[in-house]
Parts: C-alpha cells; structure tokens; sequence
C-alpha cells in the first residue's frame, strides 16, 4: 500500500491515437513542470476519429491499460474523441482518476461566450457522439452549439503541414459554412488542431469576426488536472530540495522517428528517445 506521498511522486498517464496529444503534454509541461509524464500516442491505430464508438473504447482499454501497468496516478485522456464514447467505461473499470478533456473545454466555452453561440470543430466520431453539445448544455441550456466536423486537419497536423495555403484553404472550407451563425466562441474539439493554431486563428477572424475566441481544449485540461489532482493530494510538488523538473517519456505504437521529429519541434529537443511499444 502506498503512502499518499508516494502515490502523489508517481507519473501521470497521458495517451492520444497520436501526436495530438503533445498539445496537451506541452499544456501540462507548463502547468505542472514538477510532474512526470508518461505518454502515449497510437501511431499505429490513428486516426480515431474516423472509426466507430466501440472500436474507439477498444482502442481506449487497450491505451489505458498500458499506462495503469506502468503504475500512473492517473490517466488524462489527451484525445476528444475517445473523451467523447469512453471515459464511462474507463471509470467503471479503474478506480484511478480518468480525466477528460471535454468537459474543461465546454466549461471554458460558456466562460467565453457572450452571445450563447458556440462552434465546436472536432473530428466526425466527436461530433457524432453528441458530447460538445450535451456538456455545454449542461451548463448552459439556451446556448446554441454548431458541431462541425473537419476530417482534413488530423492528417495535416501530422504530416506537420501547419502553415501556409493548403491548411488556409482547407480552413476556409469548414469555417465559412459557420460564417452566418454569428458564433462568438470556437472550440478546437480535437488535440491536434492546436497544431495548426497560427492559420485556425487567422482563418476564423477573418471569416467569423475579430471578437470571435478560440478556445483550446489541451490548454483548458490541464487547469482542471492541476484542480483534481490537488483536490485528491496527488500533486507533486517540488518537494523539500532543488525543484527538479519532471521527466516526459514519450512510447508510440509505430513510426518512433518521425513522432521523434515533430515531438521534438514540439516540444524542444531534450525529450531523450521515443520508445516503441505494442500490445
Ligand atoms: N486527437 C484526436 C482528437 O482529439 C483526433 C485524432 C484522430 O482522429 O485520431 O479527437
């Protein structure tokens, strides 16, 4: 049995179908330094977001076992798909707290709104599941939410094609149908989009208007990790020496170099190797 000390000295567990992921790991870097984290990206099952519900919390089992065999203390599910169909099953499951990125960012939504008229762009198995629209209302019953899917961006973000005219155009195409709803708030409903942050942000106010606020789920998330784990003292702080930065280890399922490349343009160069793992 381990003291509440030890447990709070453990590594959190952060998984994504991919690269997405180290947005939030970036986020929780920032946030969080003192934390170590484990992460874990299925490179070899991605993209998620275009697969069914049940294969999603298949592949979301599989994810969370690794890291639970790994001795986390928790598990932050880095990905809006698998938050939207499988954190249920997940906590019925495991007793370690599961967190879920769509909550923060509905909950940073209704703080951003003035107009009640929130956009959402997530991938087609998110926007499918309803879960943007059901946790906004939840706490915000009038609001208006436009869900949209945007399929392109997921393999943009990981070929690492984030700037220029091609994400421009592929912008334009799925925001200028949002153009007459008068939203005032964009949710990135998918951890890769904050990859292709600098043209969402210039697409958007030049077609919904300068006012308009994006929101970022893997920035949201990370303030509601640090508020759960102080609420349960599994915050490691920076203990009664030096402070001493955590460690980030990074396991993918397939293609360790070329997340190596983007993970370090990422996140810097000092990330060590990224392992391959499978199960
Ligand atoms: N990162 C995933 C998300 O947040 C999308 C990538 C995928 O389709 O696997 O939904």
């Amino acid at each position: 049995m381990s003291t509440p000390a030890e447990l709070a000295r453990r590594p959190l567990g952060v998984f994504d179908s991919g690269l997405g992921g180290l947005t939030v790991v970036r986020a929780l870097r920032k946030h969080l330094p003192f934390e170590d984290i484990v992460y874990l990206g299925d490179t070899a099952r991605v993209p998620y977001g275009t697969k069914g519900a049940d294969t999603v919390i298949r592949y979301a089992e599989a994810c969370t076992a690794f890291l639970v065999a790994r001795n986390v203390k928790a598990v932050v599910i880095a990905c809006n798909t698998v938050s939207a169909v499988a954190p249920d099953t997940l906590r019925a499951k495991y007793t370690l707290p599961v967190l879920s990125v769509i909550e923060p960012g509905a909950a940073a939504a209704v703080a951003a709104t003035r107009t009640g008229r929130i956009a959402v762009l997530a991938t087609a198995g998110t926007v499918a599941s309803g879960a943007y629209p059901r946790a906004i209302k939840a706490l915000l019953p009038s609001a208006e939410v436009y869900a949209r899917s945007a399929p392109l961006l997921v393999p943009l973000a990981e070929e690492g094609w984030v700037d220029g005219q091609v994400p421009e155009l592929v912008l334009r195409s799925y925001l200028s149908d949002l153009r007459d709803t008068e939203v005032d708030t964009l949710i990135l409903g998918c951890t890769h989009y904050p990859l292709l942050r600098r043209v969402i942000d210039s697409v958007a106010q030049d077609l919904l208007g300068m006012h308009v606020r994006v929101i970022d789920s893997a920035e949201t998330v990370t303030l509601d990790v640090a508020k759960r784990l102080r609420a349960q003292g599994l915050l490691h702080d920076a203990g009664p020496l030096a402070p001493r930065v955590g460690s980030t280890e990074l396991n993918v399922t397939d293609m360790p170099a070329s997340f190596a490349r983007v993970a370090g343009r990422f996140l810097g160069s000092d990330l060590g190797e990224v392992h391959q793992v499978d199960f």
